[in-house]
């Protein structure tokens, strides 16, 4: 039997990171299920949050000259303003250097040192920093990490162990007898198979000489703790584990814990052991998601070939960002990412389909109906749509609960599909001449059947289809599941106000700026207005130019500020000729200090845009008095 709650939790992502389309994958992909699952009526906690202990972070904070609880205080904020503007609902946001969190740890390190499942011993090893793990010499491949293939550092020290290794056939018979815990089954087989080498005992610690940020062990201030014993705890410490008894009751074991397939390992092998070692009971799932590639490579930050999600959802929407990373991944499998797939699902599913759905009913009932939901009609209502519709909330309730989310995502558009085609079937606009009542009934049962879809997206689009909810007058948060998606409930009278597109196609139109330009961000700081002010842009006037010569790049310009004129040098002499600009209005920076470019006096400085397909001018969309001013 399925129990009423439902507690699901994303990987706490290291703050030095800077969130990508992956770490939005997982959190969206959470957040959409904690929707889904409140909308069935289930209690749902759900949990995030960031890992700031460990080698990396404290050389990222020695980069940035910050101290690291410094570094991760700002760091943090990145997260946070990511998930808030995705929309995203967690119950909850844990940190590793919140004091809630390191009392938690301390206390099983005690526990499980109590038990003799702790001793100290010769560590000798290597080390990958960037993914915080230990690896025999025989693990390695040519030298490096056998994981990501970065660089590994040689260790031998004395430290703490783990008794990993007796756990090995306990663990072994467990995956075996509870085939949902690890899924999907390819990720299950994989750890099956890692488990067929002898397990050893897990390093713990690191020597606090070496390394001093992070949880000093309880029974040893010369060490601290390591990143994974440390980070993978959070699952239990945010939910009042040795704290608050009665929440831990109500919340664990966890539903899903969701990852990508990079952290198995750490998730299938330690961490049920650690809980084992413990003597607390096991999550009921750990579900490892595929990777979202860029042309076959993995984004990730060391790459440098991430998509930021918030220049996504900048552009198109947060909605149709989060209905791309569900539509497009099938859980379990790699996904590649492209911003020409998105912007082709986009104009697909959600402009023409949804978008012209919603407009033509805006339309006919606008027109034909005086802006009101006709009644119910002569229009009998049971009919292929009325079918359909009557099935999707149960098809997409399965679904989801098998963690098909693109599937149901599907089907629910195929619900849409099927509403469109229906009003293709009926022709209202040709039917209101000779039946009036028919026609109601007609555009009655479609917008019946879109309310419906629309609760059904309203988990992966919310904000969108919260307006939409609001459109046809339903709220989306008293909805009930069994009583509000069934036929009938949309009440006839009320009047649907005018509203302009939902999804504006994006059509084949180049956007010219790329994405996924990876902008060093984190080094700089924000600056204040009065920064801003420092710099005097102005409206300037090419009266000519020309080419410098034995330079190939560079124009030497003479610009008109309306009381003077002067001369400045750009090289964009690859991508304008002298005629193309003379007249043009452009962008100046007037207060920049003199120099000299090959020679050639150059007395400010033109703004202009660089992407793949060159360098465009920032120009005034009208003609403008020179020397006017850019604020
Ligand atoms: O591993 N495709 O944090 P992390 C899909 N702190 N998902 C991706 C992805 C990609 N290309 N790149 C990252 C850590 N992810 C540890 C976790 S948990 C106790 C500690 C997502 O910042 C995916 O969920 O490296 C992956 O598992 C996670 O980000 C790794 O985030
Ligand atoms: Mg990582």
């Amino acid at each position: 039997m399925k129990s009423d709650k439902f507690y699901i939790t994303t990987p706490i992502y290291y703050v030095n990171d800077e969130p990508h389309i992956g770490h939005a994958y997982t959190t969206v992909l959470a957040d959409v299920l904690a929707r889904y699952h409140r909308l069935f009526g289930q209690r749902v906690f759900f949990l995030t949050g960031v890992d700031e202990h460990g080698q990396k972070l404290k050389e990222a904070a020695q980069a940035a000259g910050q101290d690291p609880q410094a570094f991760c205080d700002r760091m943090v904020g990145r997260f946070l303003a990511t998930w808030k503007k995705l929309n995203i609902t967690n119950d909850d946001f844990i940190r590793t250097t919140s004091d809630r969190h390191k009392k938690v740890v301390r206390h099983i390190l005690s526990e499980i040192y109590r038990k003799g499942e702790i001793y100290t011993g010769q560590y000798e090893g290597w080390y990958c920093v960037p993914e915080e793990r230990f690896w025999t010499e025989k693990d390695l491949m040519d030298g490096n990490c056998p994981s990501c293939g970065r660089g590994v550092k040689r260790i031998a020290e004395r430290n703490y162990f783990f008794r990993m290794g007796k756990y090995q056939d306990w663990l072994i018979g467990y995956i075996q007898d509870h085939p949902s815990f690890i899924q999907p089954a390819t990720r299950r087989n994989e750890v099956l198979g890692f488990l067929n080498r002898p397990l050893g005992d897990l390093c713990i610690s690191r020597p606090r000489k070496r390394l001093s940020w992070g949880i000093p062990l309880p029974f040893d201030p010369d060490y601290v703790t390591y990143v994974w014993f440390d980070a993978l705890i959070n699952y239990v410490s945010a939910i009042g584990y040795d704290t608050d008894d009665s929440a831990f009751q109500r919340w664990w074991p966890a539903t899903y814990h969701l990852i990508g397939k990079d952290i198995l390992t750490t998730h299938c092998v330690y961490w049920p052991t650690m809980l084992k070692a413990a003597g607390i009971p096991l999550p009921e799932t750990v579900f490892a998601h595929g990777w979202w590639l860029i042309k076959e490579t993995k984004m990730s930050k060391s790459l440098g070939n991430v998509v930021r999600p918030l220049e996504l959802a900048d552009r198109y929407g947060v909605d149709p960002l989060r209905y791309f990373l569900m539509r497009e991944m099938v859980l379990g499998q790699d996904a590649s990412f492209s911003e020409e797939a998105f912007r082709g699902r986009y104009d697909s599913d959600l402009a023409n389909d949804l978008g012209n759905l919603v407009s033509r009913l805006n339309r006919m009932v606008a027109s034909y109906f005086d802006g009101k939901i006709p009644s119910k009609g002569g229009r009998p209502a049971v009919n292929e749509l009325v079918n359909q519709t009557l099935r999707t909330p149960k098809g997409v309730k399965e679904l989801v609960e098998g963690l098909k989310v693109n599937q149901a995502v599907e089907t629910v558009l195929n619900l849409i599909r099927r509403t469109n085609k229906y009003l293709e079937d009926e022709a209202p606009w040709k039917l209101i001449r000779v039946d009036r009542e028919r026609t109601a009934g007609v555009l009655y049962n479609a917008l019946e059947a879109l309310r419906i879809a629309v609760y059904l997206l309203y988990p992966i689009m919310p904000s969108k289809m919260g307006e939409l909810l609001d459109w046809l007058g339903v709220s989306p948060s008293a909805v009930r599941f069994d009583q509000d998606l069934v036929w009938g409930k949309l009440t006839p009278g009320r009047t649907l106000s005018d509203r302009g597109a939902l999804f504006p196609r994006i059509g084949t139109k180049e956007i010219r700026v790329p994405i996924g330009k990876q902008i060093k961000e984190e080094l700089q700081e924000m600056i204040t207005i009065e920064d801003f002010k420092m710099v005097d842009l102005r409206v300037a006037r090419v009266v000519s130019a020309e080419r410098v010569p034995g330079a190939d790049k560079l124009l030497k310009i003479k610009i008109d500020l309306g009381t003077e004129q002067r001369q400045i040098v750009a090289g964009i002499a690859e991508h304008y000729t002298p005629e193309d600009l003379v007249g043009k209005d452009i962008a100046v920076v007037i207060n920049l200090k003199p120099a000299r470019i090959r020679g050639v006096e150059s007395n400010g400085m033109l703004l202009a845009a660089e992407d793949k397909d060159g360098v465009v001018l920032v120009t005034l969309d009208q003609p403008t008095q020179s020397g006017t001013k850019i604020s």
